[in-house]
C-alpha cells in the first residue's frame, strides 16, 4: 500500500493546467502515494446545485491531504442563473466550495509563504522571505451575518450605548458582520506562528491587528500573544496595526520573518506581501487543520486561459513542496524548492507573465528535469 492517500481536485478552469503541471514534478521526485481525483467547482454546481458534492467530501475523508487547483465562483444571483433550468427555484443557494473545505475539515491555519526567487523578473526586492500565518475560519469571514437585523438581536445590541446613534434605522436598512474571536482560536494561529519562527529560526513573530480601534476581538489576539511570548523567549513578538503594516511592508518587506493576523486581515496583507514577490503566479497557500491540510495557488480559474496551456505554474508547483513539507518529506520538499529556485535564476524559461513565452508544461518539465535522485 502507498504510503500517503492524496486527493486531486483540479477544479474549473487553468486549475486543471497548472494541477496537470504540477504532477509532472511530483512524479519526477518519486512520492510514494496514491492520486486520487476528486470532483469541485462550477460545472458540478450548474449540473447537480452543489459545487462540492458529497462524494467528493467522502474521497476528501479517505485521504491525508488534498492539492486543489482553482474553482470558478460567481455572486449568488448570479450563479442560480447559471442552474440547469430544472434545478430552478428548488432553493440551491450558491456557496463557497473552498469556504466550506475549510468549515468541514477545520482548516483553521491560512499558511502563506512568500519567499523572493533570485532572476524572479517580477519580484519587487531579492531578499523577501516572509510566512504569513492566518487565521481561517473565525473572524469576519464566520460567515454570521445579517440583513436584515433581526428583531431580538437588535434589542439586544440596542442597549449599547454606541448605538444610540442608529436609533432610527430600520432593521431593513442596517445590515450586520460579526467579527468573532475565541481565545482558543487566537491561541491556535498563534501557537502555529511562533512554532513555526523556533523551527526555521526565524528571530521575530510580527502581530497585525489594530486593538486601539477593535478593542475587544483584536485586543484578545494581543493579550494571548503577549502571554505566547513568554515561551518563546528567543523570539521577538513586534505588534503593528494593520493600515501602517501595509506601508512597512512595502518600505522595508525584507525585515520581517513570521507575520501572524486574523481572518481578514492575514487576507489583505497575504495578497499586498504575494504581489512583492511576483504576484498570482507564485502566491500559494496551505489550508491546515489538525489532522488534514489543503494545498493551493492563491489565483482562480482565469476563465481566458483555460486549457492554453499558458499560465504560470511556479504557484502550484510551491502549494505542493509546502504539502510534501507538512507530509513530514523535507528532503523531498528541499529539491523541489532547489529545482524551482535552479531554473528562475537560469531565466532561460518563462511564462508571459514573467515577460517570456514557455509553456505551462515547459517550465513544469524543465522544473522536473532539475530534480535528481
Ligand atoms: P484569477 O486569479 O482567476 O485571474 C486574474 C488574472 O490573473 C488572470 O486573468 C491572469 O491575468 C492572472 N493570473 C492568474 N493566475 C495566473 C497564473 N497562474 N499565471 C499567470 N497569470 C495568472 O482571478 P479572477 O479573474 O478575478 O477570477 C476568475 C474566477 O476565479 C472567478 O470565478 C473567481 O471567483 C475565481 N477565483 C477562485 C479562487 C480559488 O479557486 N481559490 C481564487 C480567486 C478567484
Ligand atoms: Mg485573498
Amino acid at each position: 500500500m502507498p504510503k500517503y492517500k492524496i486527493a486531486l481536485l483540479p477544479g474549473d478552469g487553468i486549475g486543471n493546467d497548472v494541477i496537470k503541471a504540477a504532477m509532472i514534478v511530483i512524479d519526477k521526485i518519486k512520492l510514494d502515494a496514491e492520486f486520487i481525483e476528486a470532483e469541485i467547482g462550477w460545472e458540478f454546481w450548474k449540473k447537480e446545485g452543489n459545487p462540492l458534492p458529497d462524494r467528493t467530501i467522502r474521497i476528501l475523508k479517505n485521504t491525508d491531504c488534498a492539492l486543489f487547483g482553482a474553482i470558478t465562483s460567481k455572486p449568488k444571483d448570479e450563479a442560480t442563473k447559471e442552474l440547469a433550468p430544472e434545478l430552478r427555484e428548488k432553493g440551491y443557494v450558491y456557496y463557497s466550495p473552498i469556504v466550506r473545505l475549510r468549515q468541514e475539515f477545520n482548516l483553521h491555519t491560512n499558511l502563506r509563504p512568500c519567499k523572493a526567487y533570485k532572476g524572479n523578473p517580477l519580484n519587487y526586492r531579492d531578499d523577501i522571505n516572509l510566512v504569513i500565518f492566518r487565521e481561517n475560519t473565525e473572524g469576519l469571514y464566520a460567515g454570521v451575518e445579517y440583513h436584515p437585523v433581526p428583531d431580538n438581536f437588535r434589542k439586544i445590541i440596542n442597549k449599547h450605548r454606541k448605538m444610540r446613534k442608529f436609533e432610527k434605522v430600520l432593521n431593513s436598512d442596517m445590515a450586520i458582520s460579526l467579527r468573532i474571536f475565541t481565545k482558543k482560536g487566537c491561541q491556535r494561529i498563534l501557537q502555529s506562528a511562533f512554532d513555526y519562527a523556533r523551527e526555521h529560526k526565524r528571530k521575530s513573530v510580527t502581530l497585525v491587528e489594530k486593538p486601539n480601534v477593535i478593542r475587544e476581538t483584536s485586543g484578545m489576539m494581543v493579550t494571548e500573544a503577549r502571554k505566547m511570548k513568554v515561551k518563546y523567549p528567543e523570539i521577538e513578538l513586534i505588534e503593528a496595526n494593520v493600515d501602517a503594516m501595509a506601508m512597512w511592508l512595502i518600505k522595508n518587506p525584507q525585515k520581517y520573518g513570521v507575520l501572524v493576523a486574523s481572518n481578514m486581515f492575514g487576507d489583505i496583507i497575504s495578497d499586498l506581501a504575494a504581489q512583492l514577490i511576483g504576484g498570482l503566479g507564485f502566491a500559494y497557500s496551505g489550508n491546515i487543520g489538525d489532522s488534514y491540510a489543503l494545498f493551493e495557488p492563491t489565483h482562480g480559474s482565469a476563465p481566458k486561459y483555460s486549457g492554453l496551456n499558458k499560465v504560470n505554474p511556479i504557484a502550484m508547483i510551491l502549494a505542493s513542496r509546502l504539502m510534501l513539507e507538512w507530509l513530514g518529506e523535507q528532503e523531498k520538499a528541499e529539491k523541489v524548492e532547489k529545482a524551482v529556485s535552479e531554473v528562475l535564476e537560469e531565466g532561460k524559461v518563462k511564462t508571459y507573465d514573467m515577460g517570456g513565452n514557455s509553456s505551462t508544461l515547459d517550465i513544469a518539465k524543465v522544473i522536473a528535469e532539475k530534480i535528481h535522485e
